[in-house]
This record gives C-alpha cells, structure tokens and sequence, in this order.
C-alpha cells in the first residue's frame, strides 16, 4: 500500500467536513493525489444503502441490521475504492470509518463491542486508517451549529439525547495509539492549522509547504 489514509470522526456537527474540504485542498495544492470519501456512502450501493439507514420510515431498526447496512457500504466503498486509490498512491480522506460504527454501533445501541470489531475485520479485509482524528466538541455546540444550518434530521439524528451523550462521551474517551484528539470548539481557521501541522509531519512534507 502506497498511499495515506486519514479518518475523521466525532459526532453530527462536530466540522469534519468542513476540515476534511480544507485539508483537500492543501494538499491538492502540493499537487498531491487525494481523494474524499464519506460514510455511509462513495459507491453507488453505498449511496443506496445510506438513503436506507437515514430514512426515517425504519425509526427502530434493529441494532444489528444498522451494524450490517452500514458494513455492508464500507465493504463496497473499501474494495471498490480505498484499496484500489491507496495501491496507487493516493492519499485518501475518509469522513467517518469504523470507529464510527464501534461507537454509534457498538456504543450507541448497546452492542458487543468484540463482535461489533470482528463484523468489521470482515466487512474492510482489517484496512485500518494509518491515522483517526476526532474532532471533540460538546454534544450543545454540535446541536446548535446543527440548528443553525436549519437542516432536516434524519433518522441517525432522531435517536435520541441519551444515545448522543453516550456517544458524544465515547468518542471524547477513546484512546489509541493512532487516534489524535483536536479541540474541535475552536475557530475553523486555528483547527485546520493544527490538523495541517499533524498531517504534514505524517506525511514528512518539507516547512516550506
Ligand atoms: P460534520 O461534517 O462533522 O457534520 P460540518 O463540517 O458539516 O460538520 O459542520 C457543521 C456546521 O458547523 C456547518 O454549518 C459548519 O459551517 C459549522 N462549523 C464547522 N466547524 C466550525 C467551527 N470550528 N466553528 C464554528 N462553526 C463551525
Ligand atoms: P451524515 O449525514 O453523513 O452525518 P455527518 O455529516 O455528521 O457525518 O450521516 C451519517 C450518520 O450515520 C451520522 O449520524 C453517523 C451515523 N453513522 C453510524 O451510526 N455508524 C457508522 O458506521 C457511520 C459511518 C455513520
């Protein structure tokens, strides 16, 4: 494998991709190779999955089914795309992978998280992102940018304050050796800088660029 792969993950509203947009486009601007996917969805099946998972006439559906849709549409979009972009070299930027699923999954909906891990290995071949960062915001802050936006909610967003608590609590929890913690409450400007220095020392660009 040639290439990167960066996954960004934190709750609904938490500016992944607003942050994900501009590191793209510094790093286009290096005239490096890169791609952005997000999750659910890249591939036509996955996008045909998404629309199932977000509809919210399947308010209720069993926790294992969503585990399965959503690793059903990682499967596809991994094979048909993020393996085939890295063997060639291109740096890939996910919005959301599977610690999204071991969280909203797993965490939310009170599943094994053991299990939830092996259904994982299966769906992405055990492809795991060379780094994660979180962007932690508190669970109001990504509430109220959501509102601001005046958008609809879709049936992940109508699961309830508890599930997002605990799911906005395990994503500021969770530790590992390749996930990076960024204080997403910040302005744009300064956590697009921070996320800029980490990437650039990962990728041992030079100080000029
Ligand atoms: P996500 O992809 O994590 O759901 P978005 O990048 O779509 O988040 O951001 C959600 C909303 O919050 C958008 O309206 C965006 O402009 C705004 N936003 C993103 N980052 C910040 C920030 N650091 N400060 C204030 N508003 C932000
Ligand atoms: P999306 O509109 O892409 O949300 P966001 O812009 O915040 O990423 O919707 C994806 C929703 O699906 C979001 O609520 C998180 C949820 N989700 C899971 O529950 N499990 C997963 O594995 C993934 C990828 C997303």
């Amino acid at each position: 494998m040639k290439g990167y792969f960066f996954a960004f993950e934190g709750i609904d509203g938490s500016g992944k991709t607003t942050q994900i947009n501009l590191l793209a486009s510094k790093l286009t601007q290096l005239k490096k190779e890169v791609i952005v996917v997000r999750e659910p969805g890249g591939t036509a099946l996955a996008e045909a999955v998404r629309q199932i998972l977000l509809d919210k006439q399947f308010q209720g559906m069993n926790g294992w089914s969503e585990t399965f849709l959503f690793c059903a549409a990682r499967a596809d979009l991994v094979q048909r795309v993020i393996l085939p972009e890295l063997d060639k070299g291109t740096i890939v930027l996910a919005d959301r992978y599977r610690l999204s699923t071991e969280i909203y999954q797993g965490i939310g909906r009170n599943l094994p998280l053991e299990k939830v891990q092996e259904v994982l290995d299966l769906a992405t071949h055990h492809l795991k992102p060379h780094l994660t960062l979180i962007l932690d915001v508190p669970l109001e802050l990504s509430l109220q940018r959501l509102q601001s936006e005046n958008r609809v909610f879709d049936r992940m967003e109508t699961s309830g304050m508890e599930f997002f608590q605990r799911v906005a609590k395990a994503f500021r929890e969770v530790n590992d050796q390749d996930i990076i913690h960024l204080d997403g409450s910040q302005s744009i400007e300064k956590i697009s800088e921070e996320i800029w220095s980490v990437v650039k020392q990962f990728l041992e660009l030079g100080e000029n660029e």
